[in-house]
């Protein structure tokens, strides 16, 4: 008979788990909609996770003989500090999630970066009456930070929109359902872009006239965003043309599942330039501190791509210093970040850069 194993959740005797150092190993996977799939790991260490709801990490797998490596939002709730659950939907050119959906088994490991980004309602200090808005994937953020709220039983008044293509797309609709039914301070809506027989909700994509009708009193609550671009470009669109204060609106300041990393390993993705006049690029060293290996880079020349043009594989997703995958520590030297809020605070000062939008003005060393 098989013998059960009882995790320690008495955190203080263990360490924090930290990526790259610890592998996760699969312990569970379920099926939430027909292409839709959660992957719940736990580290092979026993650590735990800390986290602020809305964050991401970045897996690094081989799969058939090539590293490839995505980023993903962390579904799950840093109040269940022992797990982490990734949920993800299989796409028609997704190589990493289709390999999860099809060969990832209970019990296999995989490599994972530390937990970053700054998409989170607990990194802000919010309205008490927030509404959380998702488009397909894009809701694994806000279910975090539900699962979050609800866990705490922090007091705020929460809506939560999710859009869909239909119902049977609709992930969590259950867990969302019974929340709303167990809470009051909790409300849920769906909107489905295709009518059916079986649907009776709202239809179409979101409109002004939609979200004045699910959420009348929407121009005073914070707004948190997710979904596929053109969906936040539509919140963004609604919010503006009704006089919504914008300074109370924060969406994923990234596509993550459209971004340069998870289509394309190589370097030729389109950085943005780094203005420097021709008299001021000089050329510097960038050496990794780990494999010792010393790269050129110019002054006008990302670290990043100076990186990959040796051929090194190294994390990144968004590469315009919004996501902090790249996020590494620099032991020597300076740059020029060009951080478009990718980077917090305290991790600057520890000595992190983000090598994406990062420029060297010295010689530097990367603990790479
Ligand atoms: S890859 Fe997103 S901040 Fe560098």
């Amino acid at each position: 008979m098989k013998e059960l194993s009882f995790p320690n959740i008495n955190i203080k005797d263990l360490a924090r788990w930290t990526g790259d150092v610890s592998p996760l190993e699969c312990i569970g996977i379920k099926d939430e909609t027909h292409n839709v799939k959660s992957f719940t790991f736990k580290s092979k260490k026993d650590a735990w996770f800390q986290f602020y709801p809305g964050q991401h990490t970045t897996l690094f797998l081989n799969i058939d003989g090539k590293e490839v490596m995505r980023t993903y939002t962390i579904a799950s709730s840093p109040t269940r500090p022992n797990t982490i659950t990734i949920t993800n939907k299989r796409m028609i050119d997704g190589v990493v999630t289709n390999w999860m959906h099809d060969s990832l088994k209970v019990g296999d490991c995989v490599d994972a970066l530390d937990i970053g980004g700054s998409f989170s309602v607990a990194l802000d200090k919010p309205r008490s009456k927030i509404l959380l808005l998702s488009g397909g994937s894009g809701i694994t953020p806000m279910l975090s930070m539900t699962r979050y709220f609800i866990d705490l039983t922090i007091d705020s008044d929460i809506v939560f929109i999710h859009s869909a293509q239909s119902e049977k797309d609709l992930i969590a609709k259950d867990e969302l359902d019974y929340y709303q039914s167990s809470h009051n301070n909790f409300k849920r809506y769906y909107v489905c872009d295709i009518a059916s027989d079986e649907w009776h909700g709202p239809t179409g994509f979101l409109s002004t006239n939609m979200l004045m009708e699910l959420v009348p009193d929407f121009a005073d609550r914070e707004v948190y965003c997710c979904g596929p671009e053109p969906y936040m470009q539509n919140v963004k669109k609604i919010l503006k043309s009704s006089d919504y204060d914008m300074n109370l609106y924060h969406q994923e300041s990234f596509d993550i599942e459209s971004s340069t990393a998870q289509k394309n390993m190589a370097m030729d993705v389109n950085l943005p330039e780094h203005k420097v006049t021709e008299s001021e690029i000089n050329e510097y060293n960038v050496t990794l501190s780990k494999s010792g290996e010393v790269l050129p880079c110019g002054s006008n020349t990302s670290i990043l791509v100076s990186i990959q043009k040796q051929g090194i594989t190294v994390p990144f997703a968004c590469s315009q210093g919004l996501c902090g995958t790249c996020r590494t520590k620099m032991l020597e030297g300076t740059v020029e970040m060009d951080a478009q809020g990718g980077l917090l605070k305290s991790h600057e000062k520890e000595g992190y850069i983000l090598t994406c939008c990062s420029y060297p003005t010295s010689d530097i060393v990367l603990d790479l």
